[in-house]
């Protein structure tokens, strides 16, 4: 493998030594080193095309990113980003998703972008402990729109989903998104599974953690424990799984 790495890194060379002296159209072996098959390390000017050319971001939720940044200051990065709003939107759509969850609200910006791909019948129980930007989070959804399709509910996570166990609604759950506490991944992950119906999608947030993951020498609580919650992950045979390095990496598992 490293071996087929260095081949294409000095044949690379040769080719840019070789243009020097023969400029034209590239040839299909030229052509082909311009391109990659792994994922890009995306540069700012990259990642700020890729946001403004690949998805359609309505105004509300743009104007909510302005808002919950002029509100939140730094803790504004917990948002999401717009781009993986697109995505777990198309998913939502793509899957003909109704009835979701997720732990982790925030100012709500995931919520509205799934909800916004819901059909109108479509709802969202959004979970979290705290309602310090709730209100920002419903003005928001009011805007949108979609405000009648969420359910919030204050509370730690755990409770609100083993309630809704309790309540008899076990398999009956299109897509859960999971972006709350991070140690808690595993506990939402087990809940998660129980209310999804087969076919369902669970999508967790973090899971490249800043790339902290990939560091066997960093070892606080968040990164171990989103280390041990992948490894788990990658072993269990109940979902068919899909790992995308979008923002700070998307785990997709789908219930078999
Ligand atoms: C990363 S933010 C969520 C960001 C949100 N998904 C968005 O797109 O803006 C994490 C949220 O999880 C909430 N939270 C933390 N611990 C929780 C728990 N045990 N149960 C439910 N929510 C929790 C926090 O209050 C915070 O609002």
């Amino acid at each position: 493998m490293e071996y087929g790495i260095a081949m294409r890194q000095r044949m690379g060379e040769t080719w840019a030594i070789l243009r020097q002296f023969s400029p034209g159209p590239l040839g299909p072996l030229e052509r082909r080193r311009t391109i990659s098959n792994k994922t890009l390390t995306l540069t700012p000017q990259v990642y700020k095309y890729l946001v403004r050319q690949g998805m359609r971001e309505p105004d509300v939720l743009r104007n909510l990113r302005e808002a919950t940044s002029a509100q939140a200051g730094l803790a504004a990065g917990m948002q999401i980003s717009p781009e993986q709003g697109a995505f777990m939107g198309m998913l939502a759509s793509l899957m003909g998703a109704r009835k979701t969850l997720e732990a982790g609200v925030f100012t709500g910006y995931s919520a509205a972008a799934v909800a916004l791909a819901l059909p109108d019948d479509g709802t969202v129980v959004a979970c979290d402990i705290s309602d310090k930007w709730s209100g920002l989070a419903r003005e928001y959804w009011e805007l949108a729109g979609v405000a009648d399709k969420i359910d919030l509910r204050i509370a730690p996570a755990i409770q609100t989903m083993d309630a809704l166990v309790d309540a008899g609604e076990s398999g009956t759950f299109d897509f859960i998104f999971l972006d709350a506490e991070k140690t808690e991944y595993a506990a939402y992950y087990e809940r998660a599974l129980a209310l999804l119906r087969p076919g369902g999608l669970v999508a967790i947030d973090n899971v490249l953690w800043n790339g902290s993951v990939a560091d066997d020498t960093v070892i606080d609580t968040d990164t171990v424990a989103i280390r041990a919650f992948n490894e788990m992950v990658r072993h269990d045979d109940r979902v068919a799984l899909s790992m995308v390095p979008i923002a700070d990496g998307l785990t997709l598992a789908q219930k078999k």
